[in-house]
């Protein structure tokens, strides 16, 4: 549905700088315009996004654009760019095939990188999205820092078990903010864009028990909204919620409440932000019952035609290996373009993982055997211990070096992924490699 076929340009300068996540409490942040979370990159569906990267950190950096359906070469990867060194520019050109919520963020060191702060929000409008009163996008995040407000890092044991956990810290934060108050008008009706940018962090969202509509997800809409009061939404996920309308000077919190994922660290109710509720004004909303049509990408029943094995081992150098397919850092075997892919994909450890798949959105066609409760179009999925899922996917036409992993940054840079070749039947070049040596 391109209708504009638009440019949209952004400069965005990564940097160190001083960022205020409360009144008193200050931060020596790394991320993009000197603000955390960066500048809200917004277009329409089938827009050109053009984003020039000046690097002014002390280290090397790039940038993936999670959710977006871009080229190979736009992925912001290691397996397609050179890191851009401190000092260098890099222009990223892509196109926007699909309207939703998306993030931007480091994919370079992203266990310090992306906990100093360096990601944002990207927000692409369709002609048929839902009419609401406001459109916001919320930025969930979490740092880690110690008593004088420096990132914190651990010794021994407790490096271990942040290995183990993920890094996960009591600052929490809705768009770079602590402890902040949202205005919202009574008698309105709100698009909330929630993104998990946190490294760790499950995001079990509740409003104090009120009810909000589930619209969209990774990919965008949603067949049908879906009425719900707690909502799991864990790294690298987004989900599109209305809430409202509210009566005047009601106060509820944006928490999330405890999800046991396993960890050393236990986990606990913790809040947010807090709502507070203004005068009402006058409504323009309407929320139709039935938002999208989502075709099957395949049956039920389809033929898996590849396994995938995430697992976590003991290990004597690290203490544990995070692993796909038996092997750190795995290197996947090649797809092929229009080759619908099936995947089984089975998490043998005691803790989730939210698998992440970079430029394709997948369906999920069963979970432990069973059927899913929604359709929906999703990039990253959690997979709970112990578990397996069963997703189809299909790699158009854009070959080149992509990747998997789990999202929690610090099993993904403990091993817990794989590249893999996207490879066009009938281009003339071979791949870049043939030599893979993990299989499931
Ligand atoms: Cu949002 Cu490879 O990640
Ligand atoms: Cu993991």
């Amino acid at each position: 549905m391109k209708q504009t076929n638009r440019t949209v340009e952004y400069l965005l300068e990564a940097s160190e700088f001083n960022w205020e996540v409360k009144p008193g409490k200050t931060i020596s942040a790394w991320g993009f315009n000197q603000q955390v979370p960066g500048p809200v990159l917004k277009a329409k569906q089938g827009d050109t996004l053009v984003v020039k990267l000046v690097n002014n950190l002390p280290e090397a950096t790039m940038i993936h654009w999670h959710g977006i359906r871009l080229q190979a070469t736009m992925d912001g990867t290691g397996e397609v760019q050179k890191p851009i060194e401190p000092g260098e520019t890099f222009e990223y050109r892509f196109e926007l095939p699909d309207a939703g919520t998306f993030w931007y963020h480091s994919h370079q060191n992203e266990t310090v990188q992306m906990e100093r702060g360096m990601y944002g929000g990207i927000v692409v409008e369709a002609e048929n999205d839902p009419v609401l009163d406001n459109d916001r996008i919320l930025l969930i995040d979490d740092m880690k820092l110690d008593e004088n407000n420096d990132f914190k890092t651990d010794k021994a044991l407790g490096r271990w078990m942040e290995r183990h956990d993920g890094r996960q810290g009591s600052t929490c934060l809705i768009n770079g903010k602590e402890a902040q108050t949202l205005h919202m008008h009574a008698g309105q009706m709100e698009r909330w864009r929630i993104v998990n940018a946190a490294s760790a962090r499950y995001f079990k969202l509740s409003l104090d028990g009120k009810p909000f509509k589930v619209i969209a997800t990774d990919g965008g809409l949603l067949e049908a909204p879906r009425t719900e009061t707690e909502l799991l939404i864990t790294p690298g996920e987004r989900y599109d919620i209305v809430v409202g309308p509210f009566k005047e000077w009601e106060v509820f919190h944006f928490e999330t409440l405890a999800y046991n994922r396993m960890t050393f660290g236990k986990s606990k109710r913790q809040n947010y932000a807090t709502v507070h509720v203004i005068e009402s004004i006058p409504s323009i909303a309407s929320l139709p019952e039935r938002l999208t049509e989502i075709p099957d990408l395949a049956p039920r029943n389809a033929a898996v035609n590849r396994k995938v094995k995430m697992s976590v081992n003991p290990s004597l150098k690290h203490g544990l290996d995070f692993k796909v397919n038996g092997e750190m850092h795995c290197n996947d075997e090649p797809v092929f373009v229009g080759d619908l892919q099936v995947w089984e994909i089975s998490n043998t450890s005691m803790m989730d993982h939210p698998f992440h798949l970079h430029g394709f959105f997948f369906q999920i066609l069963e979970e432990n055997g069973e059927a899913p409760q929604y359709k929906a179009w999703k990039d990253t999925y959690n997979l709970k211990p112990k578990s397996n899922i069963k997703i189809a996917w299909m790699p158009d036409n854009r070959p080149g070096r992509w990747m998997y992993h789990c999202h929690i940054l610090e099993h993904h840079a403990a091993g817990m992924m794989a590249n893999f070749e996207v490879i066009d039947r009938n281009a003339p070049v071979l791949p870049r490699q043939n030599h893979f040596h993990c299989h499931a």
